[in-house]
This record gives structure tokens, sequence and C-alpha cells, in this order.
């Protein structure tokens, strides 16, 4: 009798504890699944195996014609990190881009799609960040050719409700908001991606030490795109990184951070890829 009854209470706290995600919890797992801030953040030692003892510490170098950047380290450390700036600096950068003395980052940082993240989800991203071990490690300034601006991205000029985002196509588009998709998926003409005529048409090269990585159109078109792929193949390629065709794909698109998303927001990110419009 006092077993049942203690399993009974047992039951009930755990499905409450799991819909009290703390606002640390929420950011850990936006920052490390959808969001990939690792996947420029974090360095990678030999094989491109992230170092996990230095998470978002700083991370990739990109050597442009327009700038030459390295992802900056976001730890709390307070000399080389983000530990002196204040969550309304952290929350501006995330959304506009500035940092604390007015110099705008260059727009790989995906801050364009971060706009209009809900304000919970901003808070909690902060809060993860600011919870994180401080890690020494101080990353080159950065050096700026020419001034240039983010492609506004049309979907997250958006504002959106939490209770927008119980339809599942609605959570999808806003997960692959601030999953970026489109910075890698869509192509780019003079410096700038071509999200109204061209949104997932891929086609962009992208160099590394994989090689070069060719990235694949994800729109519904039947011929060059996902048309002919079910649910299932398509939630493979992101979680798993196989391709529709059964191809192992590379890098740097990051097959593993997804691959710890709920099966709810997997869900609702493949129905969002099914609905995009096709483009040949
Ligand atoms: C596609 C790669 C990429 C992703 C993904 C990315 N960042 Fe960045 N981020 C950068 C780069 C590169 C810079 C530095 C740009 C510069 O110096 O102009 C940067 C700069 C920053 C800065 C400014 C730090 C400083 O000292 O100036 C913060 C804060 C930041 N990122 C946080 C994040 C967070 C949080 C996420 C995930 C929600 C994220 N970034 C995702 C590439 C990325
Ligand atoms: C940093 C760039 C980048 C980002 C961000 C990115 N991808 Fe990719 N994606 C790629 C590359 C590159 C490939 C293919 C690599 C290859 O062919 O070896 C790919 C492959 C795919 C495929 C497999 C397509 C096929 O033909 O089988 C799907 C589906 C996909 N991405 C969806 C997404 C979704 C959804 C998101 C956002 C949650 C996303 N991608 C974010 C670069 C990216």
């Amino acid at each position: 009798m006092r077993v049942g009854i203690l399993g009974v209470v047992a039951i009930v706290v755990s499905v409450s504890a799991a819909l009290a995600q703390t606002p640390v919890q929420r950011g850990e797992y936006l920052v490390n699944t959808i969001m990939t801030c690792g996947n420029c953040h974090t360095p990678k030692g030999p094989g491109g195996v992230p170092q996990n003892d230095k998470l978002l510490s700083g991370g990739l170098r990109f050597d442009e014609p327009v700038f030459d950047v390295t992802a900056s380290n976001i730890t709390p450390d307070k000399e080389t990190g983000i530990g002196s700036w204040s969550e309304r600096d952290i929350k501006i950068l995330l959304t506009t881009g500035i940092r604390p003395d007015g110099v705008q980052v260059a727009p790989i940082m995906p801050f364009a799609f971060y706009k209009n993240m809900l304000p919970r989800d901003l808070d909690a991203v902060v809060a993860y960040l600011k919870s994180t071990p401080a890690v020494k490690n101080q990353v080159p300034a950065p050096i700026y050719k020419v001034a240039i601006q983010a492609t506004p991205y049309p979907d997250a000029q958006k504002l959106l409700t939490e209770s927008d985002l119980r339809d599942p196509l609605a959570r999808g588009r806003y997960l692959a908001t601030i999953g970026h998709c489109m910075e890698c998926h869509t192509p780019m003409e003079k410096g700038h991606h071509l999200y109204d005529t061209a949104l997932g048409k891929g086609g962009m090269e992208i160099p590394g030490p994989w090689g070069v990585s060719v990235v694949p159109n994800i729109t519904s078109s039947k011929t060059a795109g996902l048309g002919n792929a079910d649910a299932a193949t398509i939630k493979r390629a992101i979680t798993q990184g196989i391709g529709k065709d059964g191809r192992k794909l590379k890098p740097p698109m990051d097959y593993a951070a997804y691959a710890k998303m709920t099966d709810q927001d997997l869900d609702a990110l493949v129905t969002w890829v099914r609905s995009l419009p096709p483009k040949d």
C-alpha cells in the first residue's frame, strides 16, 4: 500500500519537474542544440572534435576579403571573455550585433536571426552563458576592412508569442530562425543573402579542414531539393548527417547538436523544412 502511494507521488513530482525547466536549463538546451553557439565558439581539437573542457571560450576564425574575425570567448572570464558585460549588454549584442563599445560584430555572428527571439528564450540564453565556467583564452582582435550590414532575415522580423508556438509549423519556423539554417542554405549575391527569391536553394560552397561542402537545396523541389524525401529521411539528415541519398554529410552543419533536440522540436523543424516552397 505505502509503496503504491509513494510511487504515485514520485510520478507527479517528475512530471512537474519536466514542466518547470529553469531559465539556465532552457538556455543550456537552446545554446547546445538548435542555436549551435559552440559550433563557432568552442575550440576544436584534432579531427574537429569540440574541446568541451574549453566550452564557448573562442573558436573558429573567419578570414574573408571583408573581415578577419574569430568567434569570441563568450564565457564569464572577466579579462578574455564577457564576464564584465551586463545581462543587458549581452541581449543587445545578440539581437543587434552591437557591442558595449558601440562597434558592430561581423554578421557571420547570426544576430540578424535572433532579433525577435522570445524574451523568455533570450533571458534563458543569457542566464546560461552567465552560469558557464569562466575560461581564460584570448582570441585575436577582429579586423574589419569594410563596414558590412547583415541581410535582414524575413522570419526574424515577426514578433511571436508563446502560444503561437503550439502550432508545429510556427514552432518549426521559429526554431529554424534562431537556428540560422538559412544563413548556410540560402545563396548569396554581392554579400547579401537572397532570402526573398532563393530561400533554401543552397549552392553556397563552404571550405574547411573537411575540404569543400556544397550546401544542398532543402526546398520541396522534387528535382533539386527534398520534395521526394519523407519526414524520417529529413530528420535523419538533420540529426545523423546522412543525406537523402544515404551519403555521409560533411561539416559545418552541427548534426550532433541537433541530435540532442526533443522529438517535439525536431518534428516541428521537419514540418517547416517540408513547407519550403520549391526552388529549382
Ligand atoms: C556561425 C558562427 C557563430 C554562431 C553560430 C554564433 N556565433 Fe557568436 N560570434 C561569432 C563570431 C565570428 C563573433 C565575432 C565577430 C567579430 O569579432 O566581429 C561572434 C561574437 C559573439 C559575441 C560578442 C563577444 C565579444 O566579445 O565581442 C557574443 C556575445 C556571441 N557571439 C554570442 C553567441 C551566442 C550566445 C551564440 C548562440 C546563441 C552565438 N554567438 C552563435 C560567430 C558565431
Ligand atoms: C553552418 C552551415 C549550415 C547550417 C547552419 C545548417 N546547415 Fe544544413 N547542411 C549544410 C551542409 C554543408 C550540408 C551538406 C553537407 C554535404 O553535402 O556533405 C547540409 C545538409 C542538410 C540537409 C540534408 C539535405 C540532403 O540533400 O540530404 C538537411 C535536411 C539540412 N541540411 C537541413 C538543415 C536545417 C533544418 C538547418 C537548421 C536547423 C540546417 N540545415 C543548418 C550546412 C548547414
